[in-house]
């Protein structure tokens, strides 16, 4: 049997992390984060699928692509976060695992950062870690896909 997936997204802007708002996004670009993340799911046999767009509708298809084949969907939309609504709904459509991820912790930062449209779909959030919390959320992500199976073969 393949392994079980997960598919990562990030979302507008996230490419040019490293060099962006470092004081707050740190210097790790975006391939060394997606690299950490693959070796926390390899490390439980999970494999790890990205997509990064600046683009809504590119995510909304992955995620389209992801129902029916993908375990979970691991999620840091960027600003899409905080008004993407046919990001919301794609996601509302697909029955796997969410998580919702962030370097920064939005809620402490400008207000309009407070609101998101993912959280209200989300199994968990994993914020404010800065890149730790890439291998952070894929593991408790693989708690969240495990704890399911057991209770599917209960
Ligand atoms: C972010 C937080 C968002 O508010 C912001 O628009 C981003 C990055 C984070 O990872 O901290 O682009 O999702």
């Amino acid at each position: 049997m393949s392994d079980p997936i997960i598919l990562l997204l990030s979302g507008p802007n996230l490419n040019l992390l490293g060099e962006r708002q470092p004081e707050i996004y740190g210097r790790t670009t975006l391939p060394e984060l997606v690299e950490i993340a693959r070796g926390a799911a390899a490390e439980r046999g999970f494999a790890l699928e990205h997509l990064q767009s600046n683009h809504e509708g590119d995510l909304v298809e992955a995620v389209h692509g992801a129902r029916g084949r993908a375990d979970a969907v691991v999620v840091n939309a960027g600003a899409l976060t905080h008004y993407g609504w046919s990001l919301h709904d794609a996601l509302a459509a697909y029955d796997g695992v969410i998580v919702e991820l962030h370097l920064s912790n939005p809620v402490s930062r400008e207000a309009w950062r407070s609101t998101s449209v993912i959280s209200p779909l989300a199994h968990g959030v994993v914020a404010g870690f800065g890149p730790a919390g890439y291998p952070l959320a894929v593991g408790a992500t693989i708690g969240l896909v495990e704890g399911r199976r057991r209770a599917d073969r209960a």
